[in-house]
């Protein structure tokens, strides 16, 4: 019986908010998404596939969207339909057939965002795993090795950026300078872990990318187009925070002195063969060091900071809290007041 008892305030509250749920949101998310779906099977399907298999761009008349929900970043897909972005296609997405770009369809602001909403409840694609990489803490060094592999790779042969402010690259596929305000993070992710999976036979490339050089592409191109993008600095870490140049001691022992020698002096057993010589860090002031650049040569090695490449790279090798140590260590230890 005690079950039956109704507070009055709950229930007046219960009722207030039923109201309000039937009456505001949730009819207007059923409404848009209603326009939406006649949008897309209307209008949109004439050219877009929306269902099935990903197929050669070369039997499509425009890209396939079974992705769409997954592949790009709310505010620029609105701006896409809307009509204030470029075409993505510089010489048209079939450029077999036209040699131009088209300019697409062009929505009301409404009815893209009844797009948006579709796009985002229906064509989801479940070989999207959600973070499956991490960029919290994705450097500006990275994106530098990033850009590099966009060169060495030849993706700039195929995909144009811009280089201050200047469009550089050859125009067959998408446009990439504007790629981290229009993609998903995690779509990004699983189309450049085999990107046949969503453009088979379309003349695309295959990279052969491990997993850090996966991040590096992915990470810089996320950085693209982006004002301000927030690089972590991890001088600025937690682990700088709590340096002890005393347990920094026998890392370097461990680690440098093979060929920096016992004292730093440049004359370790490994010294012998190598031309230029280890540097000879008793005479340097690695006190003075700027601390990105002390940081990163011993993280990312010389050969990616303009050094000779026998300088290793010991981002792999030593774990951060020790790394942070040995460079205390180096700088309590090489002063410039010793020399
Ligand atoms: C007449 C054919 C046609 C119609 C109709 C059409 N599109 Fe497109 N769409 C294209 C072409 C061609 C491209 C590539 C254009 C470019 O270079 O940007 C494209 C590109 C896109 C893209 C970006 C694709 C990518 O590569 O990531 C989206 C999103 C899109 N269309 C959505 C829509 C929606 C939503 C509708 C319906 C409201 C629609 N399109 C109607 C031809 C069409
Ligand atoms: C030989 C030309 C070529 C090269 C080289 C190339 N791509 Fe592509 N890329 C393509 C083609 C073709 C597609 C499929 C889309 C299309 O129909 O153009 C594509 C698709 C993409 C897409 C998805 C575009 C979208 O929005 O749907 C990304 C991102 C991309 N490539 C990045 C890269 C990166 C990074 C590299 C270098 C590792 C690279 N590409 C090298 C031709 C190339
Ligand atoms: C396999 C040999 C080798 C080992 C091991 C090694 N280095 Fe080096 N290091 C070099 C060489 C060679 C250079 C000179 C590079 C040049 O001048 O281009 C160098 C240069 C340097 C420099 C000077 C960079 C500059 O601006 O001139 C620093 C600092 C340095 N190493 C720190 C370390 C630390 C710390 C370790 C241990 C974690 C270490 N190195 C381990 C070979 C080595």
């Amino acid at each position: 019986m005690k079950r039956l008892f109704i507070n009055p305030t709950r229930f007046f509250l219960g009722i207030l908010l039923i109201f309000t749920y039937l009456s505001f949101p949730l009819s207007l998310l059923a409404a848009n998404e209603k326009q939406g779906e006649q949008l897309v099977n209307e209008v949109c399907s004439t050219c877009h596939k929306f269902k099935g298999e990903p197929e050669s761009k070369f039997n499509l008349q425009a890209p396939d969207l079974m992705w769409g929900g997954d592949k790009y970043q709310r505010p620029w897909l609105i701006r896409f339909l809307i009509g204030k972005e470029p075409n993505l296609y510089p010489n048209g997405y079939r450029w077999d057939i036209v040699r131009q770009a088209e300019p697409h369809v062009v929505l009301s602001d409404e009815k893209a965002q009844a797009v948006a909403d579709y796009f985002n409840q229906n064509l989801r694609d479940s070989r999207i795993k959600k973070n499956a990489i991490d960029l919290s803490q994705f450097s500006e060094k990275e994106a530098e090795l990033g850009a590099e592999i966009f060169e060495s790779f030849s993706c700039i042969g195929c995909h144009r950026i811009k280089d201050d402010g200047k469009l550089v690259g050859g125009p067959i596929s998408a446009d990439l300078f504007d790629s981290g305000n229009r993609y998903n993070l995690d779509w990004l992710y699983r189309f450049a872990l085999n990107p046949q999976d969503f453009t088979p036979h379309s003349g695309e490339y295959l990279a052969d990318l491990s997993g850090l050089g996966a991040r590096y592409i992915v990470g810089y191109l996320m950085t693209l187009g982006v004002d301000n993008y927030p690089y972590y600095e991890p001088w600025k870490s937690n682990y700088f925070k709590n340096t002890d140049p005393k347990r920094g001691e026998p890392v370097y022992k461990e680690y440098c002195t093979q060929c920096h020698g016992a004292n730093g002096d440049g004359d370790g057993p490994g010294a012998e063969g190598l031309e230029p010589k280890p540097a000879a860090h008793s005479k340097m002031a690695l006190s003075d060091y700027p601390e990105d650049d002390l940081f990163n040569l011993l993280y990312y090695g010389g050969k990616n900071m303009e050094k000779a490449a026998t300088m290793p790279d010991w981002g792999l090798t030593i774990p951060p809290q020790q790394l942070a140590d040995l460079i205390a260590f180096l700088r309590s230890k090489f002063k410039v007041d010793l020399l």
